[in-house]
């Protein structure tokens, strides 16, 4: 396991002001900024696109860890490459080829990321492990921010966990949704390594973002 990271979700900074929060989050101690990709069909919600992603790539060196949640989804793994993402997160169900997906993410030369949502079985990983640079787990249904963490998700952690020590490298455990300060030690405890934060980052405006990152990583 490595040292708890704070990857922060821009879906709940200020839209009119993206490149000054992003830079805002990085001054603070962000480990990584999480960029939440929405089409209004594969999730209730429509977010940023590519474009956006490139706007925003000058405003930090930190690492944009893109969790797109968009179908079909292949079609766009280039434009999200070429815009800078450094990790791509995909949903096994926003496409009919996941272990595809994910070579083309590595052909790339990008990190490639799987995530499971709520319903979604460790056990889905079981042939994909071997190719994963991180794996999400979604602790809410993707799509809005703000929503309530779902406790069983603490056990896929735990089972993922275990997954990933016996494979023997290196992959990111990552949490996504209704992370706090007390969810936050559970995730962390059930052996993530990788917290999302969208509302308990952004939560009071600039001035309280270092304090919120520091919270979370339990410091
Ligand atoms: C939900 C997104 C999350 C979301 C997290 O579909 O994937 O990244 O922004 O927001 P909070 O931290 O507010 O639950
Ligand atoms: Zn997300």
């Amino acid at each position: 396991m490595q040292p708890v990271r704070i990857a922060p979700s821009i879906l709940s900074a200020d839209f009119a002001r993206l490149g000054e929060e992003i830079r805002a989050i990085d001054a603070a101690g962000a480990d990584w900024i999480h960029v939440d990709v929405m089409d209004g069909h594969f999730v209730p919600n429509i977010t940023i696109g590519p474009a956006v992603v490139k706007a925003l790539r000058p405003h930090t060196t930190k690492p944009f860890d893109v969790h797109l949640m968009i179908a079909p989804i292949d079609p766009f793994l280039d434009a999200f490459a070429e815009a800078g993402a450094d990790i791509i997160t995909v949903h096994p169900e926003a496409g009919p080829h996941i272990h595809r997906t994910v070579q083309r993410i590595k052909a790339l030369g990008k990190r490639a990321g799987v995530v499971l949502n709520p319903a979604t079985p460790a056990k889905m990983l079981d042939y994909l492990i071997d190719m994963v640079d991180l794996v999400l787990v979604m602790s809410v249904n993707p799509g809005f921010g703000g929503q309530s963490f779902i406790d069983s998700q603490l056990r896929k952690v735990a089972a993922i966990r275990k997954m990933i020590d016996a494979t023997g490298r290196a992959i990111d455990l990552e949490v996504d949704g209704g992370v706090d300060v007390r969810t936050a030690r559970l995730c962390v405890d059930a052996g993530a390594d990788v917290l999302v934060a969208g509302t308990a980052t952004f939560k009071g405006g600039p001035a309280a973002y270092a304090d919120n990152i520091r919270a979370l990583k339990g410091l």
